[in-house]
């Protein structure tokens, strides 16, 4: 892999963040983000636009430039990604443009090209949630999506319930008061108006019951919307709260050392091997590697199990087990796709990093030498079996 793309890749996504450049991209990009915002809002004030328009469309259209520009530079080192999900030239690309982060940057700069007649200037804003990412947020966000995830079942139930309870009492309040107030509550459409802000204790007051047992029955509303809208809050609460527990996971000396391949290395070595790995935390099903795709990483298995892709018996592989040494070793795609049997915390080793690791330690790399021919053999194996059912069944 060209490192040029590698060190563009690290400025731009800042893995690391270190360097004097990275930070100082960081930093110049940041205020063009805000820059951008505080434009937005200028833009939606005509005195202002009077006075400053043509430089505020110069502004716009500069910005517009560079942020494409930006935009085309993450397509092309895309592919640098350590954890191997956009590995691929050209699939890695449409996986990398169907990301959130990249579709909301392209939603960002298409208006603009496209000549859009829609003002749609404000989609700009879309840019905000990279400075998320810049200034090292990125998790919190993710744990945040994790959470909704997670917990959509009981978010679900709880919308549900609420629905049930506002549809109930819209209609009986629509009873009630629709004789009294046939123009307020001229339909159960416009109770369920009233039921929405009673419930969400918002109050706007524009549509209010005149009858005792429409006071009543607002009352009730009232109290149990608050019960109501602090469930879906608990819940997203206590899941935050158990997802970034989850995430808080840190390699330690103890985590590496019980890692058969690493365990006889004396403490030094085990120390140094903790440095250069990373957590890749994956969700059942998700792929890590995919067959034929060029190879950044190799992963060892902190926690949980992983399905390797091999006809007609895949394999599984769990705690303390290695995969993806073959494409790193044989400097050759990936010969099956490996992808999580559950929930399971991976750690990531990067191939210059562990090339440099094998240069000192001629015991691992024996061990995952063997492992290679060993496997290179089993698939060798099956492929021939393979090959020959076929055959047989046609003698
Ligand atoms: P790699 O080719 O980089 O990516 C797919 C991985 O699946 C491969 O490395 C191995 O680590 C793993 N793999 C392939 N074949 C086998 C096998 N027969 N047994 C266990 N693991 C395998």
């Amino acid at each position: 892999m060209p490192s040029s793309r590698r060190t563009v890749y690290e400025a731009l996504e800042l893995v690391r963040h270190t360097g004097r450049w990275p930070i100082a991209f960081e930093f110049a990009w940041s205020g063009l983000i805000f820059a951008n915002l505080v434009a937005t809002v200028l833009e939606s004030m005509p005195a202002v636009v009077g006075a400053y328009g043509p430089a505020l469309a110069l502004f716009h259209a500069v910005s517009m430039v560079l942020f494409t520009v930006e935009l085309g530079v993450r397509f092309w080192v895309c592919t640098a990604d350590a954890t191997d999900r956009y590995v691929h030239p050209l699939w890695g690309r449409v996986r990398y443009f169907f990301s959130t982060l990249t579709l909301l940057d392209v939603i960002a700069v298409a208006p603009y090209w496209l000549g859009v007649t829609l003002d749609l200037r404000f989609a700009r804003t879309f840019r905000l949630l990279r400075m998320l990412y810049f200034f090292g947020y990125g998790d919190a966000t993710e744990s945040l999506a994790a959470v909704f995830y997670n917990e959509r079942k009981a978010l679900i139930g709880a919308l549900i319930t609420m629905m049930f309870a506002l549809f109930v009492t819209s209609s009986l309040m629509y009873l009630i008061e629709h004789p009294v107030q046939p123009e307020q509550f001229s339909s159960i459409l416009n109770a369920l108006w009233w039921g929405l802000a009673t419930f969400a204790t918002i109050g706007y007051g524009d549509i209010t019951p005149v009858t005792a047992a429409g006071r009543v029955l607002t009352g009730i509303a009232a109290v149990f919307g608050i019960a109501m809208f602090a469930l879906p809050a608990g819940i997203l609460a206590s899941g935050y709260a158990s997802e970034l527990k989850r995430r808080d996971f840190v390699i330690t000396w103890e985590l590496v050392a019980r890692v058969p391949v690493f365990a006889k290395l004396p403490a030094s070595k085990i120390a140094d091997i903790a440095g250069m790995l990373r957590v890749r935390q994956v969700r059942a099903g998700e792929v890590v590697v995919r067959k034929g795709d060029p190879a950044n990483s190799m992963y060892f298995i902190a926690e949980g199990e992983v399905l390797v892709d091999i006809k007609p018996h895949p394999i599984r592989l769990r705690n303390g087990e290695f995969f993806g040494e073959m494409g790193l070793l044989e400097r050759a795609p990936r010969s099956a796709t490996v992808s999580a049997a559950r929930t399971s915390r991976l750690l990531v080793l990067e191939a210059q990093d562990l090339a440099r690791f094998l240069d000192g330690n001629p015991i691992v790399r024996e061990t995952l030498t063997r492992a290679t021919a060993d496997r290179l053999l089993h698939q060798q194996e099956v492929e021939a079996m393979a090959a020959a059912e076929p055959e047989q069944r046609a003698s």
